[in-house]
C-alpha cells in the first residue's frame, strides 16, 4: 500500500494505490465523506469488480446506486452524460453525494464531467481500472466528453477528492489493453525521469509477465510524476504539456483511423514517441544511442514503432488539429535527453517531412 499526494492547496487529494482496496473502500475515503455514492461504471467492469466494490461500501455504511452506461469511447458523449445527469436527479443526489467512477479512461472522463457539472460540483472519487488510467487520467483533473466535431472538446478541470488504484483490478484487463497502458509508463520514464527509465529497461520482463509488485511500483512512480507536474501547472499552461511526449504524432495516428480501434491510444503514444525521438535527434541533438535505446524498449514491451502509412499532408493536416497548436504553429514536445523533454515550436517543416516519411 502506498499513498501520494496531489499538492493543489485546498483542492489536494491523496491517491492510494495498493492489491484489493475497493473492498475495503471506506478506509479510503476523505474523513468528510457523504454516506451516499452513486457508482457510475459499465456492463464489463461491472461484471468484474462491482462487487468488491459493493461489499467495501456496505461494510462502510454508504448506500449506493449504480449507473450503468455503454462500455466505448464512442460513448463518451453527451448522450451518455445527459443518462447520468438524469440519473442523478431521479435518485435524489445532492450536492454532497460522492460520484464514484469505476472503470478505464472513458468512465474517469465521463463520469468526473457529470460530477463537475451536476449541480455545478459535487465530491468525484476516482477508481480507475484500466493501466492507462491507474497511471494517467484519473490523475489531474482533465474531464471531457467527444463532441461529433472533435474529441475532448467539451469538459473541465476538475480533481477528485481522492484516487483509490486497486491494482487487483488489473487482473482481468486483456492484454492488449495492458500493454497500451504500459505506453503512458514508459512515457513517464522517457520524458521526466531517466533513472526510472532505466528500471523500466530492466523490468519489462516482470511487467510484462504483471508480476504485482514491479506493476505497482511502475503505477506508483507514474502518479508520482504526474502528481508533481500537474501540482506545479494544474492547468497546462507550461510544464504539464511535456506529458503530451508522443502524443502530437499519436493523436493524428488515431484521428486517421477514425478512433475505430485498430489502434489504441497508448499504441498510436507508442509510435508517436518513436517518431518523437527520431525529430529530437534532428531538432535538439538527443544522441543517437539514447534514440535508440528509446525505439528498442517500446519494441520490447511488444508496442508499435511505426505509424500507418499515411500520406504526409494527412499527417500535417492532422497535426495541425490538435490542440496543442499555438498560433499556428504545431508545438512538439521532443527529447533534449532520455528524461528530460522539452517543447519546441521551431520546428522546421523539412524534419517533421523527414520524420513523417520514415
Ligand atoms: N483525463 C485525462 O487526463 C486522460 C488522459 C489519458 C486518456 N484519457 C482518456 O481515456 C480514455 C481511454 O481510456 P482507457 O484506455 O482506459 O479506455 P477504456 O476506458 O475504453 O477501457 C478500455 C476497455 O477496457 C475495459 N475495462 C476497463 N477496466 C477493465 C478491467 N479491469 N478488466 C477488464 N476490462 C476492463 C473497458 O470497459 C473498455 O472496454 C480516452 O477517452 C482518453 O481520451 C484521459
Ligand atoms: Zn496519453
Amino acid at each position: 500500500m502506498q499513498t501520494l499526494q496531489v499538492a493543489l492547496g485546498e483542492r489536494s487529494y491523496p491517491i492510494h494505490v495498493g492489491d484489493g482496496l475497493l473492498g475495503s473502500i471506506g478506509q479510503w475515503l476523505p474523513a468528510t465523506k457523504s454516506a451516499r455514492a452513486i457508482i457510475v461504471t459499465n456492463p464489463t467492469v461491472a461484471s468484474h469488480h462491482l462487487t468488491a466494490l459493493h461489499g467495501g461500501l456496505t461494510r462502510a455504511g454508504i448506500s449506493h446506486d449504480t449507473v450503468l452506461v455503454p462500455d466505448g469511447e464512442a460513448h463518451k458523449d453527451w448522450r451518455a452524460l445527459n443518462t447520468i445527469h438524469s440519473r442523478l436527479i431521479e435518485l435524489g443526489a445532492e450536492r454532497s453525494t460522492m460520484l464514484m467512477a469505476l472503470g478505464g479512461g472513458v468512465v474517469g472522463d465521463l463520469a468526473g464531467f457529470a460530477a463537475a457539472t451536476y449541480q455545478r460540483g459535487m465530491p468525484l472519487v476516482q477508481l480507475p481500472t484500466t493501466l492507462l488510467a491507474q497511471v494517467d487520467s484519473s490523475v489531474g483533473g482533465k474531464t471531457a466528453i467527444n463532441h461529433p466535431l472533435g474529441k475532448n472538446m467539451i469538459g473541465a478541470f476538475y480533481q477528485p477528492c481522492v484516487v483509490v488504484i486497486d491494482t487487483s483490478t488489473l487482473s482481468t484487463l486483456p492484454q492488449r489493453q495492458y500493454v497500451a497502458g504500459l505506453a503512458e509508463v514508459l512515457k513517464y520514464g522517457a520524458a521526466c525521469d531517466v533513472s526510472m527509465f532505466s528500471w523500466l529497461e530492466s523490468s519489462l520482463e516482470l511487467l510484462l509477465a504483471r508480476d504485482a509488485q514491479t506493476v505497482a511500483r511502475s503505477i506508483a512512480q507514474s502518479c508520482r510524476i504526474k502528481a508533481a507536474i500537474v501540482a506545479g501547472d494544474e492547468r497546462e499552461t507550461g510544464a504539464r504539456a511535456m506529458l503530451n511526449f508522443g502524443h502530437t504524432f499519436g493523436h493524428a495516428i488515431e484521428a486517421a483511423t477514425d478512433y475505430d480501434g485498430s489502434w489504441l491510444h497508448g499504441e498510436a503514444v507508442a509510435a508517436g514517441m518513436v517518431m518523437a525521438g527520431e525529430l529530437s535527434v534532428r531538432v535538439t541533438g538527443l544522441q543517437s544511442g539514447e534514440n535508440l535505446r528509446l525505439r528498442e524498449l517500446i519494441k520490447r514491451a511488444g508496442l508499435p514503432i511505426q505509424g500507418p502509412r499515411l500520406e504526409t499532408e494527412h499527417y500535417l493536416t492532422l497535426m495541425a488539429r490538435d490542440k496543442k497548436v499555438q498560433e499556428g504553429a504545431i508545438r512538439f514536445v521532443l527529447l533534449e535527453a532520455l528524461g528530460k523533454a522539452c517543447l519546441r515550436s521551431d520546428v522546421s517543416m523539412e524534419d517533421i517531412v523527414a520524420v513523417l516519411a520514415g
